[in-house]
């Protein structure tokens, strides 16, 4: 059995019957953390697997997710993904389902997310993670910076302000394993953040030369990437899965 690496994932299974036992047995060889819930009571049997089993399924969307496995039967999908406790989500997870048909499940998987006020957007994962290192990380990254330098609302805030205010406190709430993980494992974020470095290290001595000064809150804002920067070096460098 290989032991939980970086490349472990924390995997929850939605019906645990025949098909899922048998890709369970793999998945625990491959050293991913996995949880299951089903109509049935499978306890016994994920005690003896060394999984979890929730008999509740707000507990198991709960339970933290990296990739949620849909493995109930064809005919059951429906009503399974009409029960699901969407609101119970910690974080964005991925779904994947195992069904001998593909174009039923994608289109009540599209419906289900679409009533939630989800725009479905078709797009490579190249695609997706080139658009997302300009958005999302560049988002955490100038949240993290700010909460580095400890900024806070004022009585005469502007709203450009406000809005920095809204995406420190926003991203703050991520775990340092969500912003890592975006940094990580997407090229084009370690892209942006050599650009993004380099620009505001530019900026800073373009600044301090104009006003031929040293000033505290340009210094403030260098020690701030500074130490996002070394946070991240470090997370990389530990290589390690949390749980
Ligand atoms: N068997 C294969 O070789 C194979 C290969 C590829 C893909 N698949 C796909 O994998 C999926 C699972 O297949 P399977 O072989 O395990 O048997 P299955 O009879 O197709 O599905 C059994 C699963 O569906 C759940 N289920 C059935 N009716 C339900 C309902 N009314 N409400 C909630 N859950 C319900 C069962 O839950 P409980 O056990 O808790 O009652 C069990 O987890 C299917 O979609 C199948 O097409 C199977």
């Amino acid at each position: 059995m290989s032991s939980p690496s970086e490349n472990s994932l924390k995997i929850g299974i939605i019906g645990f019957g025949p098909f899922a036992q048998f890709l369970v047995k793999t998945m625990i060889k491959q050293g991913h953390f996995i949880r299951a819930t089903s109509r049935s009571d499978y306890t016994d049997l994920c005690n003896q697997l060394g999984i979890s089993f929730f008999r509740d399924m707000n507990e198991f969307f709960e339970s933290d997710n990296d990739v949620i496995l849909l493995c109930t039967s064809i005919l059951s999908l429906s009503h399974v993904i009409k029960s699901l406790p969407l609101d119970c989500f910690k974080k964005p997870a991925l779904f994947v389902d195992v069904l001998s048909v593909k174009e039923y499940p994608r289109d009540l998987m599209l419906q289900c997310f679409t009533t939630q006020g989800c725009k479905m957007m078709e797009m490579t994962c190249e695609e997706h993670d080139r658009l997302s290192s300009r958005s999302q990380f560049l988002t955490h990254t100038i949240g993290r910076v700010l909460a580095e330098m400890e900024i806070e609302p004022t009585p005469i805030d502007t709203k450009g302000f406000q809005k920095l205010i809204e995406v420190k406190e926003s991203t703050s709430r991520d775990s340092f394993d969500l912003f890592s993980g975006l940094f990580i494992h997407n090229r084009f974020a370690k892209q942006q953040a050599w650009f993004g470095s380099t620009c505001i290290i530019w900026y800073i001595s373009e600044f301090t030369n104009l006003m031929n000064t040293n000033n505290t809150q340009l210094r403030n804002l260098e020690l701030a990437f500074e130490t996002i920067k070394e946070q991240l070096v470090k997370r990389m460098n530990e290589g390690l899965d949390p749980s």
